[in-house]
């Protein structure tokens, strides 16, 4: 099941794992897909796979089996529709015979994951997201060819920037954490990086292009988490900032910034915001790989009986975590990272 947004490296995943699994099992080997997430296993929305559908879907974006956000905080909340989701999931499960059920997904599905393995399932995570944020894990599939996307589109605005004397200020995905926009901000030598982690002040913000317009440089590059928050809305309630933006009429800091800073600093500023083409297309190599090693490695769990546990990469190792010590956790960018050091030493200014 894959479930959550999606990412490059989810269809390499589910072939890792079925691939594996056939090698190991043969023809004693039956996976049944589910369709679109939790919403197909409340739903009961499964259907037995052949080996076929796992071949020529290495390279292949998306996800085969579909997916779907179902907020992890309803799971346990009946709806208008009277039905009991974590009953219902359950007998899906019962249903369908499964040995084992093995969960494609980011936080929101770890603890739904971690939920079914304390109703009584078996239950086997693996880590997705482009936002690098699964507690255990030194790395996600799906990060590192956002980051690679992300990366060409600074390159790409790099050369307008040049050109036309102007502040570009890149938007990048990452609502809590800021692992995408720091490491592909390093990689595309973004001038300032701005993340959900730490808060920014535009007046260090222009500061920094100020500084490099004495320096020479007709403009800077401004990579942007799309969580980014300044310094006085960090002083206020998560809900308290987004409810007045939502007021004004915006919900990312990005156009606020590009303002700010024309107004401030005089230089013509505009915005780029790839959004979801961050999570489109092909897996890159070093993807493939990750979710070569991660699939494979499931399907040695699964066929080891080992269960209540999430695949993770710690170091150049694959492990596996606990459900339980995941589950609820985020791994967000620490003030300490090492990343954050070298762009700091680059005189990357953070905000
Ligand atoms: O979790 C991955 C992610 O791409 C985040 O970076 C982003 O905030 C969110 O998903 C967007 O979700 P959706 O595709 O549901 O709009």
């Amino acid at each position: 099941m894959t479930a959550g947004g999606d990412c490059p490296g989810l269809n390499a995943t589910l072939r890792g794992v079925a691939k594996a699994l056939y090698e190991r099992l043969g023809d004693d080997v039956e996976i049944i897909g589910i369709s679109n997430g939790y919403d197909g296993l409340i739903n009961g929305n499964w259907r037995v796979m052949n080996r076929g559908e796992f071949s020529g879907i290495l390279t292949v974006g998306g996800t085969i089996l579909g997916t779907k956000r179902t907020p992890f905080k309803l799971m346990k909340v009946i709806g208008e529709d009277k039905v009991d989701k974590v009953k219902a999931m359950k007998k899906t499960y019962h249903e369908a015979k499964l040995d084992c059920l093995l969960t494609l997904g980011g936080n929101g599905t770890h603890k739904t994951a971690n939920l079914l393995s304390e109703e009584g399932l078996n239950v086997i995570g693996l880590p997705k997201t482009i936002d690098n944020d699964i507690f255990g894990t030194d790395v996600t599939f799906g990060f590192h060819t956002a980051v690679d996307i992300a990366t060409e589109v600074i390159d790409r605005i790099h050369t307008t920037a040049g050109s036309h004397s102007r502040v570009m200020v890149i938007e990048l995905m990452g609502n809590k954490a800021g692992w995408l926009t720091l490491y592909s901000g390093v990689a595309g030598g973004a001038d300032i990086i701005l993340l959900p982690e730490l808060p920014y002040n535009i007046e260090r913000v222009c500061a920094a292009v100020e500084k490099r317009a004495r320096a020479g440089k007709n403009f800077s590059i401004l990579a942007v988490a799309e969580g980014a928050f300044d310094e006085a809305e960090a002083g206020m309630k998560r809900k308290e900032w987004m409810a007045k933006r939502a007021e004004a009429g915006y919900k990312t800091a990005t156009n606020r910034i590009a303002q700010q800073i024309e107004r401030m600093t005089g230089f013509e500023t505009r915005i780029c915001v790839p959004g979801h083409m961050q999570r489109g297309g092909s897996p890159s190599a070093y993807d493939r790989v990750l979710a070569t090693q991660f699939g494979s490695y499931a399907a040695k769990l699964a066929a080891e009986e080992c269960y209540g546990v999430t695949v993770a990469l710690k170091g150049t190792q694959v492990v596996y975590n606990p459900l339980s010590e995941v589950a609820g956790k985020a791994r967000n960018v620490p003030k300490d990272a090492e990343m954050l050091a070298v762009a700091r030493r680059m005189g990357v200014s953070l905000g």
